[in-house]
């Protein structure tokens, strides 16, 4: 069974709370990240909480240690139950987010290669394979890779095991929900959700991947 996470990406609380309603009993976590608390406020977080879902906080964590530990404690203090952070920092910034996350009771997933084109320029490949060594290596609970590179899913499940992995890029990215779920445990979806004349029905759709 693979995972669905809605990416909530709207930008006010009407829309928010509205899509989140209308799509969670197909859903298994709810992503925040900058588009909504910015646009919403961080009052949001506990708002969405109320529908019981796990909600994760994409907010790319990418600071000195100390920096990073004050994010992921005032997020997990807002309701989310999990963090992503930028694994490029180095093992003692991402440290400091597995380690506030698990004081918490949460977790920590590490960005080791992103879905866009732009990704390939910087951190692919080599770079990507040893931040998800070192996201291991660190305690994290798992590693965002891209939907968009199946083949490059399967080179990071070799290092990372039974780690999770979360992955974005399926529906607007180009992504195939078929070809990427059986290789990985959360499939993160956003605007070919939210975006829909239908939102719940567009989730509906992706309910295969759960079974
Ligand atoms: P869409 O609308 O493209 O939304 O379905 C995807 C969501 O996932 C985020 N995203 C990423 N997050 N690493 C990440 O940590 C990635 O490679 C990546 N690619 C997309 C994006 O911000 C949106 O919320």
């Amino acid at each position: 069974m693979t995972e669905l996470i809605l990416a909530l990406d709207v930008l006010t609380r009407e829309e928010a709370v509205y899509i989140a309603d209308k799509t969670a009993p197909y859903l298994d976590a709810i992503k925040i990240g900058y588009p909504l608390v910015l646009g919403a406020g961080m009052k949001i977080v506990h708002e969405i909480a109320g529908l019981g879902l796990p909600l994760i906080a994409d907010f790319k964590v990418a600071d000195i240690p100390n920096t990073n530990k004050l994010i992921t404690e005032h997020a997990f203090q807002a309701g989310f139950s999990a963090i992503i952070a930028q694994g490029f920092t180095g093992s003692d910034s991402v440290e400091a987010c597995v380690e506030t996350a698990h004081d918490y009771g949460g977790s920590c997933y590490v960005v080791s290669e992103m879905s866009h084109p732009g990704a390939l320029e910087f951190l692919s490949g080599e770079n990507a394979a040893r931040i998800a060594k070192m996201a291991v290596e660190c305690g994290a609970d798992g590693i965002i890779a891209p939907a968009t590179r199946p083949e490059r899913v399967k080179a990071l499940r070799e290092i990372i095991g039974s780690k999770k992995i979360l992955s974005p890029g399926v529906g607007a990215q180009g992504g195939d929900a078929k070809e990427i779920a059986p290789l990985i445990d959360g499939m993160i979806v956003g605007r070919s959700i939210y975006n829909a004349e239908d939102p719940a029905k567009a989730a509906e759709e992706y309910s295969f991947i759960r079974r």
